[in-house]
């Protein structure tokens, strides 16, 4: 049988031990085979760490083309193998920590140079990350600058040059002057794209990022732990921060603004006392009645008044929510219909961990088992979407079905229930459902998580 060759880009890192060496053994196995040949490789470039443990080592960074008639699924593996041959152990890593070897396939191309897609758990083609890295384009750019880069459209060339340009975030203290930065951009005929967040990011808010980023000529983030919405002052204490690492990963994605303020700077005619009045709130509409309504009294009226005050400041042209806060999300575009039906409102999917935990900034507070007890919340709404996908539409079989599938010891269950997403309802429906929405929400290791599914989710 003839094998087919592929060319493939392979990135390099390392800031353990002596990387260069490492790197130089690394090819050679690579090539030992006579199935791999290197075509070309780039300098090893110097780098600065990107996130992870302070005070870590410096990294290098290199990048080969190859060409084999190796498949790209047996090419990772030969790579996974290469690490751990080389002291590399996946296992006993810290995210985003010291590494003796990281090998990573970042695209491959058939005989007709075409991209190669796979979207496997193990093998993502083309590297679902690389277009925000500069330190994988930048080696990449020796060996293949006119590769046009599936996401963004762009050539590694070009696109290293964007995120150079965006490397430059302006970071501003103050709705005041995020007001003055979003006015000159749109009086230069710039389109914004705004991602209203609280910090302590993770690849759920990123993914609004990057998608903002990609359709609109700015993107801009607000992080900002509003008080206004939490019900709970040890909630609120307890709410993780960290604005200099949120700002360092936004410059990675293409975000040119992140603003950050406070009470009094949002609200400088408002407050009294330092409280806000109710005739400066901001009604949150019908989207706010049941469960999240019932189980945290005014928390979505602070989210409405705090996200009507952003869109004041920001102006946007469209503005990102995550569908995992569904009731935010009929909250927040009841806010934009008062405001005539601006920004428009981008509901993006819920992005999850591999586990299947919804992806949340309180993940980061779950500690022991409490992370894997976590995990009933999303298997009870798979079990009761199977049930849906297996033909049952009774709303009380459903909710019955996703109640026992996230009951489970040391969940403790505020609700879990079926709504019909187009006909939000106080009261829980009854009887056959055209649509579906599993909710639930539930404290865990003393963390507050909520999660929901679309069950009919072809009809979104
Ligand atoms: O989803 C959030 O992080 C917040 O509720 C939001 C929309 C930023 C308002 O404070």
């Amino acid at each position: 049988m003839v094998r087919s060759r592929i060319t493939a880009a392979i990135a390099l890192g390392a800031n353990v031990g002596e990387p260069e060496r490492t790197f130089k053994r690394a090819l050679s196995l690579l090539e030992r085979d006579g199935d791999v040949q290197i075509l070309r490789r780039s300098h090893w470039h110097g780098t600065d760490a990107v996130g992870g443990p302070a005070a870590q080592p410096n990294y290098t960074n290199g990048a080969v083309l190859v060409e084999t008639t190796v498949a790209p699924g047996a090419l990772l593996e030969r790579l996974h193998g290469i690490e751990s041959h080389l002291g590399r152990d996946r296992a006993s890593e810290e995210r985003r920590g010291p590494r003796v070897l990281d090998l990573d396939l970042l695209y491959a191309l058939d005989e007709q140079g075409g991209l190669i897609t796979d979207r496997g758990e193990q093998l993502q083609l083309p590297h679902p990350r690389m277009e925000e890295r500069p330190f994988v384009l930048a080696p990449l750019k020796e060996i293949a600058p006119e590769q046009r880069l599936p996401r963004s459209g762009r050539t590694v060339s070009d696109q290293l040059a964007f995120l150079e340009q965006s490397g430059g975030l302006a970071r501003l203290d103050s709705p005041a002057e995020a007001r003055a930065w979003c006015e000159a951009a749109r009086a230069a005929g710039a389109t914004i794209g705004f991602v209203p967040t609280m910090g302590a990011l993770h690849d759920g808010h990123l993914e609004l990022v990057r998608r903002a980023a990609m359709e609109n000529d700015l993107a801009c983030v607000s992080v900002f732990v509003n008080p206004l919405q939490f019900n709970d002052p040890s909630d609120l204490e307890k709410y993780p921060r960290d604005f200099a690492g949120d700002a360092r990963l936004l410059a990675q994605v293409g975000c040119a603004m992140v603003f950050t303020g406070s009470l009094e700077g949002f609200f400088p005619e408002e407050l009294v006392d330092g409280e806000l009045p109710a005739a400066a709130r901001v009604p949150a509409g019908p989207g706010a009645a049941g469960l999240e309504g019932d189980f945290r009294p005014g928390h979505l009226g602070g989210v409405a008044t705090i996200v009507d005050r952003l869109f004041e400041v920001v102006m946007p042209t469209r503005a990102y929510f995550g569908a995992k806060d569904f009731q935010q999300c009929l909250v927040v575009q009841h806010v934009a219909d008062l405001r005539g039906g601006r920004p428009e409102i981008v509901r993006c999917p819920t992005v999850r961990e591999p586990s299947g935990i919804a992806m949340a900034s309180r993940n980061t507070l779950l500690e022991g088992e409490a992370c894997v007890q976590a995990l009933a919340i999303s298997r009870g709404l798979r079990a009761a979407k199977a049930a849906w996908e297996a033909g049952d539409r009774d709303a009380a079989s459903l909710t019955r079905q996703l109640q026992e599938g996230v009951a489970a010891p040391g969940v403790d269950v505020e609700y879990a229930e079926v709504r019909d997403p187009g006909n939000w309802t106080l009261e829980a429906p009854c009887g056959a459902l055209e649509r579906a929405v599993g909710l639930v929400a539930a404290n865990v290791g003393g963390v507050r998580l909520i999660d929901n599914m679309e069950f009919d989710e072809g009809l979104r």
